[in-house]
């Protein structure tokens, strides 16, 4: 039957007639596979210094195609990216551009939170689709219920962006109230001054320190969490 011969062959087989590593050798990721996990997780209390953190990170990176969720029109206020009045006008101005073309926009969220969720859903949808990319998303605990999100688009991008060349940012007050998938799958997480003992307790999981170092946090302090490791360091030196 050709079920039982396609299972006859080894999966070694299978690789060496797709060009794959000879026998004997070790296979190594090769093309999107080779892509580093960019979803950085962005935390702390309003004024802790969120945006400015990303702001300076867009400055630094300089990412040719953007778009950010831009829950409070800060980053289309202070010229990060172009504001478009609806998702429809978000989605021509992407797809106009191919696979290579530069965009820099921002999409205000309005209307009822249910509207809004499906507006997330739909940009956070198109972002991975378009690939190649830089997504920010302020204020995600706005799109989130009970500490989960709903937005396939979301999941998508969090957990399979790394191969479509996707350099996400994740910003939020409360961690507490975003979805676990988004900490869980962070190559970056940072944060700053956190006002509730839930949201403390969650973030010091992570940094493996106690919840009280993150609620006594001084002014514009941080910590950051990487594979690499954990370190402290302040804003404002
Ligand atoms: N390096 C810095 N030196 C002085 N003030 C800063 C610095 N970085 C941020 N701030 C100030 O801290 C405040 C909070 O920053 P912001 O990024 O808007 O916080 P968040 O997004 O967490 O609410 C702003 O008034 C900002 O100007
Ligand atoms: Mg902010």
């Amino acid at each position: 039957m050709p079920v039982s011969s396609t299972r006859k062959k080894s999966a070694s087989q299978t690789s060496r007639s797709k060009g794959g590593a000879p026998a004997g050798s070790r296979a190594k990721p090769t093309g999107k596979r080779a892509r580093k996990l960019d979803v950085n997780v962005v935390m702390g209390a309003s004024g802790s210094g969120k945006t400015t953190y990303v702001m300076n990170e867009i400055d630094r990176l300089k990412p040719s195609r953007l778009i950010v969720w831009d829950a409070k029109g800060e980053f289309a206020d202070e010229g990060y990216a172009q504001t478009v009045g609806s998702v429809a006008e978000l989605v021509r101005v992407v797809v106009a551009a191919g696979p290579s073309g530069a965009f820099k926009v921002a999409y205000r969220p309005k209307g009822t939170p249910a509207q809004v969720r499906r507006a997330f859903d739909l940009i956070a949808t198109l972002a991975f689709e378009a690939k190649n990319l830089t997504f920010v998303a302020e204020e995600l605990s706005e799109v989130c219920q009970g500490g989960q999100s709903d937005s396939a688009g979301w999941r998508k991008c969090i957990t399979q962006g790394r191969t479509e060349g996707l350099t996400i940012y994740a910003l939020s007050q409360r961690p507490a109230l975003i979805d676990k998938n988004t900490l869980g799958n962070a190559s970056l997480t940072r944060c700053g001054l956190l006002d509730w003992l839930p949201d403390a307790k969650l973030m010091a999981q992570k940094f493996r320190c106690k919840p009280e170092e993150l609620l006594d946090m001084p002014e514009l302090a941080f910590i950051q969490h990487t594979r690499g490791g954990i370190t402290r360091g302040s804003m404002l030196s």
